[in-house]
C-alpha cells in the first residue's frame, strides 16, 4: 500500500486518477483551508507521498516527521519555495511541480487584465459607479491610458513570459522590452522584442510585469532603487512570487508617486498585504488568483496526480523538480 497524504482538497480530476489505483490510500486534509502546521506534522506521519500546496511550508520538519518512507512531494503548483529542495535532496525525496499551458495561459491573462485594468481604471471605475457616484457624462471623468503604442517591460521571458509578449505584441500593438538570464533571439525575430538590462528595462517600460521564480537571486529584485529607476506614469504588475518585491519600497514609491499604480497577485507576507496598499485606488490587488480558472486548476490536479503515477510506475516522472 502507498500512503499518500493530500494537504488540501484539490479539484477531483487528480484525485480520481489517484482513486482508481487499488494499491493507494488516500488521505486527504477535509477542511477548504490552510492545514495548521501541528496538523501538517502529525498527519503526514506515515505517508509515502505528500501532495502539497504553495502554502504549506515543506521544510526537513515534515520530511522527518511524515519518516524515513517518505519518498515524493507532489506540489500542487508551478513555483516550489515552499518546498525545501536542499533537505529534499539530503534525504533522496524527489519533487515535482504542475507547470502546463493552462496554467501559464492563466497567468498571463491575469498579467494582462491587470495592465489593462490599471491603464483603464477598471476597479476605480467600478467602485464609483456601484457607489452611485455617475450623474452623467463627464469629458474629465477617470482619465486612464491606451494600452497600444506602450511599452511593456517584461522581466523573466519563460513560457508565462513569451505568452504575453506574444499576446501583447500581437493583439494590442504594444512594444516589446525585456530581461531574462540570456536573450532570446527568437523573440526579438518574431515580436521585435528588445533585450535590455534590468535597469534599462525600468527606465523604459510604461508597464513592468515580473515572471521570475522566488529564488535568493530573486528575492527584492525590485526594491528602492529600482522603482526610483521607473517612469512616474509605469505601472508595476506582480504575479510571481510576493517577496520578488520589496513591498515596503512598493508602498513608498506609490506614497510618493513615483510610480503610477501597481496590480498586485502576491504579496511579501501572504496572506498579509501591507495595509496602505488597500487604500490606494491605483493599486489593484488580487489574492493570489492568477492561476484561478477552471481550466487551470483541473489540470493542475492531473498533473499532480500524473507524476505520482509515473513515480510509482518507476516510469520519468513528466514535472521532476532538479535538486
Ligand atoms: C503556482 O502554481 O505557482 C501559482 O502561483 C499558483 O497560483
Amino acid at each position: 500500500m502507498t500512503r499518500i497524504f493530500v494537504t488540501h482538497k484539490i479539484p477531483d480530476e487528480g484525485i480520481k486518477l489517484l482513486k482508481k489505483r487499488k494499491s493507494i490510500k488516500l488521505d486527504i486534509y477535509e477542511k477548504d483551508r490552510q492545514i495548521p502546521r501541528r496538523e501538517l506534522l502529525r498527519r503526514a506521519k506515515g505517508a509515502d507521498i505528500i501532495l502539497s500546496l504553495l502554502t504549506e511550508k515543506i521544510d526537513g520538519q515534515v520530511m522527518d516527521s511524515a519518516g524515513s518512507q517518505l519518498k515524493m512531494i507532489s506540489n500542487y503548483a508551478v513555483g516550489f519555495d515552499n518546498i525545501d529542495l536542499a533537505a529534499a535532496k539530503d534525504r533522496k525525496i524527489i519533487v515535482s511541480n504542475t507547470p502546463s499551458d493552462q496554467v501559464n495561459e492563466s497567468v498571463a491573462e491575469h498579467a494582462i487584465a491587470l495592465i489593462f485594468g490599471l491603464s483603464h481604471r477598471i476597479s476605480e471605475s467600478d467602485d464609483f459607479t456601484k457607489a452611485g457616484k455617475y450623474k452623467g457624462w463627464n469629458p474629465n471623468l477617470l482619465i486612464g491610458s491606451n494600452v497600444i503604442g506602450k511599452t511593456l517591460g517584461i522581466i523573466g521571458a519563460g513560457r508565462i513570459g513569451e505568452m504575453i509578449i506574444r499576446r501583447m505584441h500581437d493583439g494590442f500593438g504594444v512594444n516589446i522590452i525585456y530581461n531574462n538570464r540570456e536573450p532570446k533571439p527568437e523573440l526579438e525575430k518574431k515580436y521585435k522584442a528588445r533585450y535590455r538590462s534590468k535597469m534599462q528595462l525600468l527606465k523604459e517600460a510604461d508597464f513592468v510585469s515580473l515572471h521570475v521564480p522566488l529564488l535568493d537571486s530573486t528575492r527584492h529584485l525590485i526594491s528602492i532603487k529600482e522603482l526610483k529607476s521607473m517612469k512616474k506614469t509605469a505601472f508595476l504588475i506582480n504575479t510571481s512570487r510576493g517577496p520578488v518585491v520589496d513591498e515596503k519600497a512598493l508602498v513608498s514609491a506609490l506614497q510618493s508617486k513615483q510610480i503610477a499604480g501597481a496590480g498586485l497577485d502576491v504579496y511579501e507576507h501572504e496572506p498579509k498585504i501591507a495595509s496602505a496598499l488597500k487604500k490606494m485606488s491605483n493599486v489593484i490587488l488580487t489574492p493570489h488568483t492568477a492561476s484561478a480558472t477552471i481550466e487551470a486548476r483541473r489540470d493542475m490536479s492531473r498533473i499532480a496526480a500524473l507524476n505520482i503515477l509515473a513515480f510509482l510506475d518507476s516510469k520519468k516522472i513528466p514535472n521532476q523538480v532538479k535538486l
